[in-house]
């Protein structure tokens, strides 16, 4: 009832995912709330997500309140635009997530892995390490190169900086009363965010179109050599950075944390990676299935996109619920993966239960459909390699108390993430 959604309010600004998963309990998988102008159906039901996601992805677009925030910043790259425009751009940058990128990328998540353990091994001896904001730099090394070849990286960490700023006011701002269009300080915080991140886009693509583009391999390479202009290339860059880089840096954090509170799952990973015997390689991939486990429970307990939202564009029916054209449709994935019914020992950490091959319907950390997220091996082979670099020398384990999920563009400990990162066998 409306009066119950006045009421809800601190809790949706303070835990939105569990204000969510609430109303799913309570009022069922398909949960439609009284919003005065557009109507909002919650669903965590698996074949509602499937009939949104999947069977009728073309009824349903991205005009919702949490992709329009994030055009702020975006503009209409791949992540908050539909349409043909959607459709081609997707077909242009596809090959950089084929086996011959993923190839390079594995490189510099190792990479990546061995400066989180030498950043480790260089605090003073029983300080912890910020794993989010060490985890965030990992991820930087392997989006600058995926983004626009390993010689332009000098201006990713620029780039991210201000992606980061430009997001953090948005995020603020989608929970303010204040209208957007008013002159507030955060909006000329936001415009000068958004300057920066114009320029050092402007200085990354002249500087790749100043080099050989014959045969690219590299997401701006691509870009370039498909003729797309300087203005789609910058909002695909920055949609990359966003996609690519928060997901990737939360995802690794919440599994780090996760394994630094679970001793047995700890100890397995942690042998499998000194199995390799060495620095990991891409040929090593199919000899990490436990890690490859641990990265999936990750994601299902702390899916970094805990929703998904569409705009309906026409009527529909959804688990048995009538869904009007201009509906928001709000997958929560954090309930979806959380839901007792479906998951045996739902809020335990299992990974196990991905061993076998176990993925279902109702797993959705990378979405589904023609949207499904297109760095989803991307993302996998990375975190997979950062963490057998750093787990075959380190182990990890807390350095306080259990920490708070803000649910912002991501999911991120608040107040960030202190851990013990303790050198545990010599490099070799
Ligand atoms: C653990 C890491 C990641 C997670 C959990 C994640 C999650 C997601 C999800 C749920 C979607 C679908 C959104 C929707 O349907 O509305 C998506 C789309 C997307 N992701 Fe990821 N992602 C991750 C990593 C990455 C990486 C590494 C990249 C790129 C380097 C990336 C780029 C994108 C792009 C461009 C889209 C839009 C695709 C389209 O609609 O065509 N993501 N991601």
């Amino acid at each position: 009832m409306p009066w119950d959604m006045v009421r809800s309010v601190p809790r949706i600004v303070r835990a939105p995912h569990l204000f969510l998963t609430d109303v799913t309990a309570r009022h069922g998988r398909a949960a439609a709330i009284p919003m005065p102008r557009t109507p909002v159906l919650v669903l965590a039901d698996p074949a509602g997500v499937r009939r949104v996601l999947v069977e009728n992805a073309r009824g349903y677009g991205k005009a919702t309140v949490q992709y329009s925030a994030l055009a702020t910043v975006t503009g209409p790259g791949l992540l908050a635009g539909d349409g043909p425009r959607w459709r081609a751009h997707r077909r242009v940058v596809q090959p950089a997530f084929h086996h011959g990128g993923l190839r390079d990328v594995a490189q510099h998540a190792v990479h990546a892995g061995l400066r989180l353990a030498a950043e480790a091994d260089a605090l003073p001896a029983g300080t912890p390490m910020e794993v989010l904001d060490a985890t965030s730099r990992a991820g930087l090394e392997v989006v600058g190169h995926t983004l626009a070849a390993a010689d332009l990286s000098a201006d990713a960490p620029l780039l991210v900086e201000a992606v980061g700023r430009a997001l953090e006011v948005v995020v603020r701002r989608a929970a303010s009363p204040v209208p957007a269009t008013w002159p507030t300080p955060s909006r000329r915080r936001l415009a000068r965010a958004v300057a920066t991140v114009d320029e050092v886009c402007a200085r990354i693509v002249q500087r790749r179109a100043e080099r050989d583009l014959d045969d690219p391999r590299d997401l701006v390479g691509l870009m370039l050599a498909a003729g797309m202009d300087d203005r789609q290339v910058r909002d695909e860059l920055v949609t990359f950075v966003v996609a690519g880089h928060e997901t990737v840096a939360s995802s690794l954090t919440w599994t780090l944390h996760l394994l630094s509170r679970h001793a047995g799952a700890l100890d397995r990973a942690r042998a499998e990676a000194a199995a390799l015997g060495g620095v990991p390689t891409w040929d090593d991939l199919p000899r990490l299935p436990y890690l490859r486990a641990v990265v999936d429970e990750a994601l299902r307990l702390f899916p970094p996109a805990w929703v998904i939202t569409r705009a309906a564009l026409a009527d529909d029916e959804v688990a048995g619920v009538r869904v009007p054209a201009g509906t928001l449709v709000i997958v929560c994935t954090w309930a979806l993966h959380r839901d007792p019914e479906l998951w045996e020992a739902a809020g335990e950490f299992r990974p196990e239960r991905f061993l076998d091959g176990g993925r279902h319907d109702h797993y959705v950390p990378f979405g589904a459909g023609p949207r499904l997220c297109i760095g989803r091996d991307l993302a996998l082979v990375e975190e997979v390699l950062v963490l057998a670099a750093l787990l075959r020398t380190h182990t990890v384990r807390p350095a306080g108390p259990e920490p708070a999920v803000d649910a912002l563009v991501t999911l991120r400990p608040r107040g960030g993430l202190p851990l013990h990162v303790e050198r545990v066998a010599p490099d070799g």
